[in-house]
């Protein structure tokens, strides 16, 4: 498997293990839960998903995906449609980043509004990388030769993971604690 493709599945698993840390902390918000949401978290996983996923992720996998398309591989109309949710997901991360901005600044945004934006929009993000994974990333092995591969390497301009890297943790520190404790007490 090459390189790029590797980190971009890795980058997958990050997401879903975020995705899950966002959900837990979504439902305090749900009118019958005991614990109080840690804002700083939410706001920090989104910022995240603004700087490193939209801005890296999504990116790289459209110049990927419009390879494959000039393959015209298999799943073709699906490629096209996860190009089209890149948008989509973009707009709407930016939608809900904003919604609890104004909770921080103490605006009134009911807690109804938050619980069905934030699940609709993890949803969203969980299919779309479940739809990924089943469907598209195993057409790269068979569709991309090494040349497709040195082609897609010169467009694509890597980036260290700011949450998940080893190197590079220090401003989503909170956040990364956050996850991985969240996950030992759900092992216990
Ligand atoms: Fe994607
Ligand atoms: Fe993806």
């Amino acid at each position: 498997m090459h390189k790029l493709q590797r980190k971009l599945q890795t980058d997958h698993l990050h997401l879903l293990r975020l995705l899950k840390c966002l959900s837990h902390e979504i439902d305090c918000y749900d009118f019958d839960s005991q614990r109080s949401a840690d804002l700083a978290v939410i706001l920090s996983a989104l910022d995240y998903m603004t700087v490193y996923s939209d801005k890296w992720h999504h990116p790289a996998e459209d110049i990927i995906f419009d390879r494959l398309l000039e393959k015209s591989v298999e799943q073709s109309d699906l490629i096209q449609a996860l190009k089209n949710e890149h948008q989509t997901i973009t707009q709407e991360t930016h939608k809900i980043h904003e919604l609890f901005k104004n909770v921080s600044e103490d605006c009134v945004v009911s807690a109804n509004e938050l619980l069905t934006s934030a699940r609709h929009f993890i949803m969203l993000q969980k299919q779309h990388i479940e739809k990924e994974s089943e469907y598209v990333y195993p057409l790269m092995d068979a569709a991309f030769s090494d040349e497709d591969w040195n082609a897609i390497e010169k467009e694509i301009i890597l980036q260290n993971d700011p949450l998940f890297d080893e190197s590079s943790k220090k401003e989503y520190d909170h956040l990364y604690r956050f996850i991985v404790d969240l996950e030992k007490s759900k092992q216990e």
